[in-house]
């Protein structure tokens, strides 16, 4: 029988090949199973898991099949930054039905481990390796990525699209007028802009609204340079007098003044503990002033993350529940709050990907800190995964959500 299976393939041979492919595969799935554990943090133990509301996980089992998941999955995303050739269908249709059949049937495998269950030490973690390996990349990248105009500087948030724009940079403004209309911005406002980016939402308010003030805090030296030139360039409003730049860590913020309204698009995806950080966030708030949040969350009931991103593209992230922020109203009250659906950020991401390839030629010119054929599989994998995360259940699972909060009473 063997024989005939096995064409002239000799039985013993065959069968000897056969179990010493499996040893080999086996061993390397374990050793990779262990190298994970080593460099992620453990899973919550099984004790802890009936105090852990949150956590939907039970058994040993499940904890393990987290574990294979992500092993496999880190697998096949190393295998893709290495070379494996895949066409970018095949890529999105992979990762379109694979997540598809995850978050409709496996949710818990979009793990739950205990560091993202629990607030961090600080309010934001890692914040000097986050810099070093996203945020601190050359300017240029981000130019020709994100796009800029007179109007509108880089922005690296997900745009409105919903209400029909018809243009990254439409649908860009389209989400800072439905920010400062949610907020209520008023003109003559002190506004404090919280990871301010390179300043695209502190130089539109100023803009729109010619006595605001406005306050840009930014631990990105090369984001912040970007700011100085535009305050020393007299065609840009940052030049008009009214907006300051703090170079300086959220962990280590300080302000002599208090403001009307703190703005922080795009941060907390950065933040670990919400309850020193609105602690932090209440302290720099006048009596009456309004603070609003916008970043990526989940409806999952937990909060989550990607082990891809997490170790190539944003280190220390975290994808807050959507639950998280009124559940913590200790110093500061949730007032409203919105969940935009995911397929607005996708339709930006992929606005992202089509400029990073197109503009390809130069960017390989840059310094990007490793050779340029690793950094765009890097980066092209990380836009286009985020595309598949975002257009999960047709953009309900992941999206942004914003807040508007005020003093607890
Ligand atoms: C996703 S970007 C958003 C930028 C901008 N708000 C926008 O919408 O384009 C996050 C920003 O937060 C800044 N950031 C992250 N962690 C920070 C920290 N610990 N202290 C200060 N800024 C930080 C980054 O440098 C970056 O400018």
């Amino acid at each position: 029988m063997f024989a005939q299976i096995h064409g002239s393939q000799k039985f013993p041979l065959c069968v000897c090949k056969g179990i010493c492919t499996r040893l080999i595969f086996g061993r390397i799935l374990m050793k990779l199973i262990n190298q994970m554990d080593h460099s992620w943090p453990s899973l919550v133990s099984l004790k802890n898991a009936s105090q852990t509301r949150d956590r939907p996980s039970k058994g040993k089992f499940r904890d393990y099949s987290i574990k294979a998941f992500n092993a496999v999955q880190m697998a096949g995303f190393e295998a893709y930054i290495h070379g494996l050739e895949i066409p970018d269908l095949a890529l999105k249709t992979v990762l379109d039905k694979t997540l598809d059949i995850v978050q409709s049937r496996y949710p818990h495998l979009f793990v739950t481990y205990d560091w993202l269950l629990q607030e961090s030490k600080h309010l934001a973690e890692g914040s000097k390796e986050l810099m070093a390996i996203q945020y601190d990349l050359p300017t240029r990248l981000f130019q020709r990525m994100l796009t800029e105009s007179q109007e509108i500087y880089p922005k690296y948030t997900m745009a409105l699209w919903e209400n029909g724009a018809d243009s990254l940079q439409e649908a860009q403004r389209q989400m800072l007028d439905d920010v400062f209309e949610k907020i209520g911005i008023e003109d003559g406002d002190t506004v404090l802009d919280l990871g301010c980016g390179w300043g695209a939402s502190s130089n539109y308010l100023l803009q729109k609204f010619p006595h605001a003030q406005v306050t840009g805090l930014n631990l990105s030296h090369e984001q912040c340079n970007y700011m100085r030139d535009k305050m020393a360039d007299p065609t840009s409003t940052l030049s008009s007098g009214r907006f300051t730049l703090c170079e300086q860590d959220f962990n280590q913020a300080n302000f002599d003044q208090r403001f009307d309204k703190i703005i922080a698009i795009g941060l907390f995806e950065h933040v670990g503990n919400l309850t020193k950080s609105f602690e932090q966030l209440a302290s720099f708030l006048t009596d009456n002033g309004k603070v609003f949040l916008h970043f990526i969350s989940s409806r999952l009931p937990h909060n989550t993350y990607s082990p891809y991103l997490n170790r190539y593209i944003f280190p220390n992230m975290r994808i807050w529940s959507y639950e998280a922020v009124p559940q913590h109203n200790q110093h500061l009250k949730t007032l409203d709050q919105w969940y935009l659906r995911g397929h607005n950020y996708a339709q930006t991401l992929q606005c992202w990907l089509q400029n990073f390839d197109q503009h390809q030629e130069e960017i390989r010119t840059l310094e990007l800190g490793m050779n340029y054929a690793r950094f765009r599989r890097i980066w092209r994998l990380y836009l286009i995964l985020c595309i598949a995360y975002f257009n999960m259940d047709r953009g309900n699972l992941l999206g942004n959500a914003q807040y508007l909060l005020g003093h607890a009473d």
